[in-house]
């Protein structure tokens, strides 16, 4: 297992560019399964998640048309094929490395009118249930029963037939259910109208993508999407939507070190609630070149020409202010930048509060955080933060993903060595993250766990 050994206090400068979205590209790729003609796409991250799905799409007969030795897809591109539709069964195996291996349910059960998938269990942010995705797959009229662990769904003789189908739940709609009912009902008989459904940016790419193969899809991006089926799809050549939460993560990496960093591919439309939240603590971000068109497509926020992929300037004041943030459905403040958020705020000067709604147990960097001198004290899925004058770097251990990324922030602006141990979690969603900061002028180096220098893995700094 690797760590990172961060030696904090450097001010970031310079130019990052942000990658394809790793929760866009997931069940763009698992739309793979829907049509038997090649899916092109451009910009697919170099992830753990993303090879983790490739893996399972190839046990599930899909094939990659140009996969180089090493199994990479060096600038991003990659043609995924189905060639097997006899393969059906999404394993435990790999199921519990990536939950977002649910999002082939939907695809194989529309398309191959069968479908076995482990169930995922729960995880380091909480217990994550999958009842919507599949009270909105039986609503289409999919038979669902469980055994041995799996989900295992049947299209009925007649094939699955549109419906309207609700997929609130109580912390509101759900992503990935929207994705997979979303994709099963392009190739249901008749009109499925989604009420509650997730509005976030991953899903218009999700449906553009699918209307580019011959669905027919609207209102992607409101909680009422429309879908009329259509008897195939056939195949694309399609690029993915720039990372929000990547790019989220960067800005709150200047302003955690005072730096002024350039973000190259930055989605500004997709990150409204967190530029807000970022203007009143004091992080400003700008477009490079403002322009005054008519382009349809400029940000009506940041003057940016392509409001989807914009370069934009990130700068803070030298004092952070406090805030109170509740994290939400798009287009609210993600609770995937929500622990990132939190670094930023332990250094702010005053008592900030962070309410998780999405996910009420995800904090588990909050005790990591506090063994940096951070002063958070939780109280159910609120916690309130004390802003202190510096961070003291520490021993500490990544549990997720989101909450490794918060963690590597608070080496980066803490005094003396941090050492973020685990960071496997971060390699999922992150590429070459310690590569990409020390561009920028930080020093962190990735090494194998047992290399950990002894006085850093007792003391800390
Ligand atoms: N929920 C239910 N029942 C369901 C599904 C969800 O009650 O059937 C609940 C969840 O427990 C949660 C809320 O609804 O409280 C929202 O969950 P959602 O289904 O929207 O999450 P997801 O689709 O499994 C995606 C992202 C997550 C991101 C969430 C919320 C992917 C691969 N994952 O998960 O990303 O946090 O939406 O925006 O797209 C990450 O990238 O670090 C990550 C965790």
């Amino acid at each position: 297992m690797h760590s990172f050994v961060i030696e904090g206090g450097r001010r970031l400068s310079g130019k990052v560019r942000i990658n394809g979205s790793k929760n866009a590209a997931l069940p763009i790729l698992a739309a793979a399964l829907l049509t038997d003609q090649p899916i092109k796409l451009r910009d697919i991250p170099n992830l753990a998640d993303i090879k983790n799905m490739l893996k399972l799409l190839s046990e599930l007969g899909c094939r990659r048309a140009d996969e180089p030795a090493d199994g990479t897809f060096g600038d991003g591109s990659l043609t995924l094929r189905s060639v097997d539709e006899s393969l059906s069964h999404a394993r435990y195996d790999i199921v519990r490395t990536m939950r977002a291996s649910i999002c082939t349910l939907g695809p194989m059960l529309a398309r191959r009118g069968f479908a076995r998938v482990s169930l995922p269990g729960g995880c380091a942010i909480g217990e994550r249930p999958v009842d919507l995705h599949l009270r909105g797959l039986a609503s289409l009229g999919a038979q669902i029963t469980m055994n041995g662990g799996d989900i295992i769904a049947k299209v009925p003789s007649g094939g699955l037939v549109g419906n309207t189908v609700f997929l609130g739940g109580p912390f509101g709609s759900t992503v990935l259910g929207t994705a997979n009912v979303m994709s099963a009902a392009t190739l249901a008989k008749g009109v499925t109208t989604i009420e509650c459904a997730a509005c976030e940016p991953e899903i218009v790419d999700l449906a553009n993508m699918l209307n580019k193969m011959g669905a027919k899809i609207s209102g992607q991006g409101s909680p009422r999407v429309v879908i009329e089926g259509v008897a195939e799809l056939g195949g694309v050549d399609h690029r993915v939507i720039p990372d929000r939460i990547e790019a989220g993560t960067y800005m709150m990496a200047a302003a955690v070190t005072n730096g002024e960093i350039i973000l190259e591919n930055c989605p500004v439309d997709s990150l409204l609630a967190a530029l807000h939240c970022l203007d009143t603590i004091g992080v400003h971000v700008e477009a490079c070149n403002a322009v005054a068109s008519n382009n349809p497509h400029k940000s009506a926020h940041r003057g940016c020409e392509d409001a989807l992929r914009c370069c934009v300037r990130v700068t803070s004041d030298r004092i952070l202010r406090p805030v109170e943030v509740t994290t939400q459905p798009h287009p609210g403040f993600p609770t995937d930048l929500q622990a990132q958020l939190m670094t930023v705020l332990s250094l702010a000067d005053g008592n900030s509060v962070i309410t998780e709604k999405i996910f009420p147990d995800r904090f588990l960097h909050v005790a990591e955080l506090s063994r940096m001198g951070a002063k958070c004290i939780r109280h159910g899925n609120t916690v309130v933060i004390t802003g202190v004058r510096k961070l003291v770097g520490a021993p500490v251990m990544a549990s997720d993903l989101r909450a490794s990324a918060g963690l590597v922030l608070a080496g980066l602006a803490a005094e003396g060595h941090t050492v973020v141990n685990r960071v496997y979690h971060l390699d999922r969603g992150y590429d070459r993250m310690e590569d990409k900061l020390r561009a920028l002028g930080a020093s962190i180096q990735r090494i194998d766990e047992k290399d950990v220098p002894a006085d850093l893995v007792a003391a800390g700094a």
